[in-house]
């Protein structure tokens, strides 16, 4: 039987990608810093990457934790796996020109790590391969998608503003758990970083519309002009309840973030569903 070391496996991914590999036949060891609930085929190790000494006997380690303290820990800890496989974000590319500096930190950090990650790989011999994912949702605990479906129950509507339109590309955890999977068996994706985007590209407001319908309080979808807009977002983050939706965030909801899934799909055979979302993806 197949030992992988998932770092993460307490996360939205993560849960999903100790599934897959408990189905695929794999045991897995897998930190994390809190205590965790039983699951068939995972030992839980208490401690972060800090933590964690490298343990014999793995034939492959996941990351879907924070890619720049995955890369310190395995650029420091001496261990000879064959097989990497981590999750980065495509932030590398969309936050690298943003007008917000700390968004433009966040891509340089991502872009470091996934340097630091592919040459420690190559001195030791491993092949490493990095996914990208683009907006992740279908756990019921992600920041974006879930986020707005509660506020929405809560509210009975959300708000945005007008021209809201750039396409988004959000993706399903399984899909990308399937996707991790998939690699190890996949010679084509070592030492490469992929774009993982959903199977489908919408519009913002399409997008949050679908989430609106699927949730049984059925919320309104209001859309302001944007003066009115700068007013309820102001008001907002007077009370705390747009954290991290800064200016350049607003201003990207005009822009598209779009990615190619083509390499995925050629390489590793990616086969991300199209956004139909239902309550259950968002905990409800
Ligand atoms: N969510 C998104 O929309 C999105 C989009 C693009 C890319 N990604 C990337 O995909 C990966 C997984 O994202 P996610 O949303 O599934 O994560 P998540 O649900 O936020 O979970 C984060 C995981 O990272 C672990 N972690 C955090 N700090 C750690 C540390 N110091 N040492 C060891 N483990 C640590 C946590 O473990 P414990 O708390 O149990 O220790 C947890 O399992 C990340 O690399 C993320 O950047 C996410």
């Amino acid at each position: 039987m197949r030992q992988a070391l998932v770092f993460g496996g307490s996360g939205q991914i993560g849960r999903a990608l100790l599934a897959r590999l408990q189905a695929a036949g794999w045991t897995a060891l897998a930190p994390s810093r809190a205590p965790q609930p039983e699951l068939p085929g995972v030992r839980w190790l208490r401690g972060g990457f800090e933590q964690t000494a490298s343990p014999a006997a793995i034939d492959a380690i996941f990351s879907c934790g924070p890619l720049d303290g995955f890369a310190r820990w395995y650029a420091q800890a001496p261990v000879a796996v064959p097989r990497v496989i981590a999750f980065g974000s495509t932030s590398v590319e969309a936050k690298r020109h943003s007008q917000d500096p700390h968004e433009r930190d966040v891509a340089a950090r991502l872009h470091a790590a996934e340097s630091s990650l592919f040459a420690t790989a190559r001195v030791r011999g491993a092949d490493a391969t990095v996914l990208r994912p683009t907006l992740v949702y279908g756990a019921g605990r992600d920041a974006t998608l879930t986020r707005i479906a509660r506020l929405a129950h809560r509210y009975r509507a959300f708000v945005l503003p007008r021209g809201a339109c750039g396409l988004r590309q959000p993706v399903h955890v399984d899909d990308l758990a399937e996707a991790a999977v998939r690699c190890l068996d996949a010679p084509a994706s070592a030492g490469r970083a992929y774009a993982t985007p959903g199977g489908e590209a919408v519009p913002y407001r399409e997008m949050v519309a679908r989430v609106l319908a699927a949730l049984p309080s059925k919320p309104r979808l209001i859309e302001l002009p944007s003066p009115a807009f700068a007013l309820v977002l102001g008001a907002a983050r007077l009370t705390g309840r747009a954290q991290g939706f800064g200016d350049a965030a607003v201003a990207r909801l005009r822009e598209d973030l779009v990615f190619d899934a083509a390499p995925a799909v050629r390489d590793f055979g990616y086969a991300p569903r199209a956004f139909r979302p239902q309550a259950g993806m968002f905990g409800f």
